[in-house]
């Protein structure tokens, strides 16, 4: 089967050509239900779709509307172009049972994806200059119909050394973003707070007072637009806790999880996937749902002292079972990236489900 994000081509070859497989079909049959669900105050059809990822432009975007998938993430994008990592990007990851958080042995990854459950994503969040996204990203807000809704990922950019006040250029960096995000439509926003594949071991979401600052900041400029949280798995409590408290006041929500970090190896133990900084990269799919399903049950016990706010459940959802329990544990919203690559017929399914 042919996925509709193909990692079998360049991430510049699927962004030109893509989608693929059922998705550059036409949809199953025009959509009839109402909305008959809510998302952040939004009425949809289903509170379920595709995080950010494997939509990486309006072409994706409109197709996941199309087949059913009802909230959907437009791939993360920044303030000024960004290149993405040496291909390949996507490989199988070869993983016994669950990916536990914190691993340090290897994993083997390779290019045999059929079958596969768990896959890596490395591309180091990859941008095209605003100038280039925008009337693209404002496509996407356009495509959703009734009872859909185009969420608007966004990241800073890590100043270089040579700038001289490197935090408040950071915390610029992200205010400038969002920014551009609101200008494109999007009637919601996610700051990733917890991309494993740039190069760096600590992610901007475990400096709880980093986040503190640059949330308010960005929630001054954007107001009423809601903004989410893309969390990575936090493995202290407290550590999670802390950051709740410290942000549920500026927010209107969390997406947990993102990927879970792993050391991929080929058959013979060198790095998977090419190039300096790539040793350990984000795997997903399968093998991370405990940690989504974790993360989600944790942030609902916040919620009771905390809340409100919205929980979007992520991570190795390949079933509308699965889809069912991150509900079970107090999601909101549910999404599939991997699970979605996988079944195409996902949104379809769940909104199937009573
Ligand atoms: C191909 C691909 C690209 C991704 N790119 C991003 C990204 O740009 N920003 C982000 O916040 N998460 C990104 N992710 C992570 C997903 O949003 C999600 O958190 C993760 O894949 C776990 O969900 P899953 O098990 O359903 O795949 C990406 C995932 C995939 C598979």
């Amino acid at each position: 089967m042919t996925w509709f994000y193909d990692p079998r081509r360049t991430y510049e070859d699927n962004y030109a050509h893509g989608p693929f497989g059922t998705f550059a079909e036409a949809a199953p049959g025009a959509p009839s239900e109402a909305p008959g669900a809510s998302f952040l105050g939004r009425p949809v059809r289903s509170a379920f779709g595709i995080p950010a990822g494997p939509l990486v432009n309006a072409a994706y975007c409109a197709a996941a509307f199309r087949h059913g998938f009802d909230v959907n993430v437009y791939k993360t994008v920044r303030a000024e172009a960004h290149p993405v990592h040496p291909f390949p990007n996507t490989l199988a990851v070869h993983v016994d049972g669950r990916l536990e958080a914190g691993r340090t042995a290897p994993l083997r990854a390779d290019d045999r994806l059929d079958g596969a459950t768990s896959i890596s994503n490395s591309f180091g969040v990859p941008s095209r200059d605003p100038d280039a996204w925008q009337p693209d990203m404002a496509a996407a807000v356009a495509a959703a119909g009734e009872g859909q809704v185009l969420v608007g990922s966004f990241q800073g950019t890590r100043p270089g050394s040579g700038v001289a006040d490197r935090e408040r250029a950071y915390v610029a960096d992200h205010v400038a973003a969002a920014r551009l995000v609101v200008e494109a439509g999007a009637p919601v926003l996610e700051m990733n707070l917890s991309c494993p594949n740039e190069g760096t071991g600590a992610l901007l979401c475990f400096d709880t007072a980093a986040v503190a600052r640059i949330a308010g900041a960005v929630k001054d400029e954007v107001g009423d637009v809601p903004l989410l949280l893309k969390l990575a798995y936090f493995g202290d409590d407290a550590a999670l806790a802390a950051f709740v408290r410290a942000t549920a006041g500026i927010v209107d929500g969390y997406a947990a999880v993102n990927t879970l970090p792993a050391r991929l190896v080929d058959a013979d133990g060198r790095q998977a996937l090419p190039g300096e900084g790539r040793a350990v990269a984000g795997v997903c799919g399968d093998a991370i749902r405990w940690a989504g399903l974790e993360m989600t049950a944790r942030l609902a016990r916040l919620r009771d002292a905390h809340g409100p706010f919205a929980i979007v459940g992520v991570g190795g959802v390949l079933t509308a079972a699965d889809a069912g329990a991150y509900r079970a544990a107090g999601a909101d919203a549910v999404m599939s990236a991997t699970g979605a690559m996988l079944d195409p017929g996902l949104g379809a399914k769940v909104r199937a489900q009573p």
